[in-house]
């Protein structure tokens, strides 16, 4: 993949090579304050279908951090340290053995370092495992690791949950909005897709100079994250400030992405982020993201556009498509959707 290697093996050699250096008003500060995303409680919002304090606060997280963590999701706290176990072992595998999924260097599926879009493009401090995980159908098996063995099957089972989840939350962001609860995910049709990547971030011996990841914000609908349970670093973006997003026992973090922005009509913010590494503990994540059907037209809903609040974003359709080529082009990927 990668000429320069994953980033854990760059990492065992001590030196930061110069093309994860950041420029200095790049670089990211650690003692940012506590991100204030609010904690919901699933099942208080599931009983409370057309208002109640848990939809308001739903909303106020949508609206003013973009993010939130849910608890009482369904998901036992054993279950979610198992996924987080598993995740270790694989990316503690000797390279021979990781690197039989290695993806090819213009796929973004498979074990792997970011993907070279520029010249210019400072890499990220992180090796990744990128997989769909939903449909069924779309599957690729060669890039599931069988090491660890029950890899696979806590995969199969997390996604269900997932989907679920996700099919939750968007009814309430509907509700939230006064919307029929179908709103959001009748626009995101049928053909709905989940991509899971899990994100390993190594030590790094001068951590004040990479990130993690760059500060981007996400081209799903939503983004489902598991976090480390104990490393924080994980940073997001409000007003012009960074804030350190907590961690919650047990908790998972959703932010909204730019589809749910588009269809939001801007109501929902699909908030700025970034991920800091530090040079004592490696830190793992699972992010898995909620896509659209890529054929599917993506627009502000009509109920959500008067005088007061114009219509913000164009029709687009394969946003992911647009998502890439934006990117490539160092330019903000929302830009293609904004009037
Ligand atoms: C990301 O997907 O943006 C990184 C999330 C994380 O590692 O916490
Ligand atoms: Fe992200």
């Amino acid at each position: 993949t990668n000429p320069s290697g994953t980033v854990q093996d760059v990492a065992s050699k001590g030196e930061v090579p110069e093309r994860y250096i950041h420029k200095e008003s790049d670089r990211g500060a650690r003692d940012a304050p506590l991100m204030a995303a609010p904690v919901i409680d699933m099942a208080l919002l599931s009983s409370s279908s057309e208002s109640g304090p848990e939809l308001e606060k739903l909303r106020h997280g949508l609206q003013s951090w973009g993010c939130f963590q849910v608890v009482n999701h369904g998901m036992s706290a054993e279950f979610l340290d198992e996924i987080r176990r598993l995740a270790k072992q694989f990316f503690d595998l000797p390279m021979e053995e990781k690197s039989k999924y290695s993806r090819e260097e213009d796929e973004i599926e498979g074990y792997g370092n970011d993907m070279i879009l520029s010249n210019q493009q400072i890499l990220d401090w992180t090796d990744r495992l990128y997989l769909t995980v939903y449909p069924k159908e779309s599957h690729r098996f060669k890039y599931w690791p069988t090491n660890p063995e029950r890899f696979r099957a806590v995969l199969h089972e997390y996604t269900a949950n997932v989907k679920l989840l996700s099919e939750k939350i968007l009814k309430a962001m509907a509700i939230s909005l006064d919307l029929n609860e179908d709103s959001f995910i009748k626009q995101y049709g049928e053909e709905v897709k989940l991509d899971a990547r899990f994100n390993f971030y190594p030590r790094c011996r001068n951590p004040d100079l990479v990130l993690g990841v760059k500060p981007h914000a996400d081209g799903s609908a939503i983004t489902i994250l598991l976090q480390d349970e104990e490393v924080e670093g994980l940073q997001f973006l409000n007003g012009n400030e960074w804030f350190n997003a907590p961690i919650v026992p047990g908790a998972l973090l959703i932010n909204v992405g730019d589809q749910a922005e588009i269809t939001s009509n801007g109501i929902f913010k699909s908030p700025v982020h970034r991920v800091l590494t530090n040079s004592e503990r490696e830190r793992i994540s699972l992010a898995v993201f909620y896509l659209p059907d890529w054929e599917k037209e993506i627009e502000p809903l009509e109920k959500l556009i008067d005088e007061t609040r114009p219509r913000l974003y164009k029709t687009v359709k394969n946003f992911v498509g647009l998502y890439f080529q934006y990117y490539q082009q160092g330019q903000r990927p929302m830009e293609a959707a904004r009037i």
